[in-house]
């Protein structure tokens, strides 16, 4: 059997997914689990969260190590989610990262999560230096590698696209997640309503939309002269509009080659379209990262500690705290200059 000495166990811990991910320093993947929260109405609260993850995190590692075929002795570095995130939620992953270190005297290091989807996403797509759209649960994000950073060229300026979708099909009486229902029912009508569409310089509001939505189905004309497939279709036509014109303004600013789509809501298949479309008009590359790894996993995690180890080396304990408002766009990224 083939050494695994090197390898990088990483562990996502930032919000309803505590993942862990085992793979070696050339970014083979030897295992992926994922225990994730889902509250059983309403949004996520972070004590719910923080207990689920407590109760939960020592099963997923024996789990993920087994999967492997590791033992505990085979980890060479650990890597975690240092931001940004739930304050509680994050502070679970750092406590077990750094007992893990200390205990089994390997490197640790601290990643932040939003580059980490977009590493992950360069690594499983072969992609050199896309321009990404990063939508999902808690984040709406355009960012694109400039002046040794990951700028942030286009952001949500209230609720991120998953949200606004999960939120409206609750008030719908569909279950969480919501954004895969609202796909199937849009893909039944084409009668456009009137929503707002609100893009403000390159960022993005999608409160108005949401509230516009929810009057919709509050309203007397609801079910007599459209139903809720109508309202599904105008809710991802309107904001799936706003995220690409945004993209494509950025495409054209950055002239990137390569335009990269990741998060949870990747999945949607109207968007992709959308993103396609203009991938084609600037003749840019255009990849969808692989569901497994579009959405939260350990893997994206402990592929992003390893470049920046192997850069840098590991972090002291006393500099792995948790920086849960923590921007992308403040991190250095040493192994793309
Ligand atoms: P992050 O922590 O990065 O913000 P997250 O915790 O929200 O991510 P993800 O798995 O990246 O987790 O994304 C989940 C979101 O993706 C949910 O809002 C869900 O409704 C949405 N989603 C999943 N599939 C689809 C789909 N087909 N169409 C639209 N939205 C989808
Ligand atoms: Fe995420």
């Amino acid at each position: 059997m083939e050494s695994k000495k090197k390898i990088c166990l990483g562990i996502e811990s930032t919000a309803h997914t505590f993942g862990v991910g085992v793979l070696d320093f050339e970014g083979n993947v030897y295992s992926l689990v994922n225990d994730i929260y889902t509250p059983k109405e309403g949004g996520l609260h972070p004590v719910l969260v923080k207990e689920h993850h407590l109760n939960n995190f020592m099963i997923t590692i024996k789990n993920a190590l087994s999967n492997a075929n590791c033992s505990i002795k085979d980890i060479g570095l650990i890597a975690f989610s240092d931001s940004p995130g739930l304050g509680q939620v994050l502070k679970i992953g750092a406590i077990i990262a750094r007992m893990l270190s200390q205990i089994l005297k390997i490197p640790i290091i601290g990643v932040n999560h939003c580059i980490a989807h977009i590493e992950i996403g360069r690594l499983m797509c072969n992609i050199e230096d896309p321009l990404t759209l990063y939508v999902s649960g808690g984040n709406t994000i355009v960012s694109a590698f400039e002046s040794a950073r990951y700028q942030i060229f286009g952001e949500t300026l209230d609720l991120s696209i998953g949200n606004m979708l999960d939120s409206f099909a609750r008030d719908a009486g569909l279950a969480h997640p919501g954004g895969p229902k609202i796909e199937k029912l849009a893909q039944k009508s084409n009668n456009y309503l009137e929503l707002p569409y609100v893009v403000k310089g390159m960022d993005l509001s999608f409160s108005g939309l949401y509230t516009a939505a929810k009057r919709l189905i509050e309203s007397e004309q609801y079910g007599k002269n459209y139903n809720l497939s109508d309202v599904a279709y105008s809710v991802q036509e309107t904001c799936f509009a706003m995220l690409t014109e945004v993209t494509e303004r950025a495409l054209a600013h950055t002239e990137k080659k390569e335009v990269l789509l990741t998060g949870g809501v990747a999945a949607n298949k109207k968007l992709q379209k959308m993103i396609e479309y203009i991938c084609k008009e600037h003749n840019a590359r255009f990849e969808v990262v692989p569901l497994k790894y579009a959405g939260d996993n350990g893997v994206m995690i402990g592929w992003t500690g390893i470049l920046r180890y192997k850069m840098e080396g590991g972090q002291e304990i006393s500099d792995t705290f948790i920086k849960p408002k923590e921007r992308m766009d403040q991190i250095t990224v040493p192994w793309r200059d």
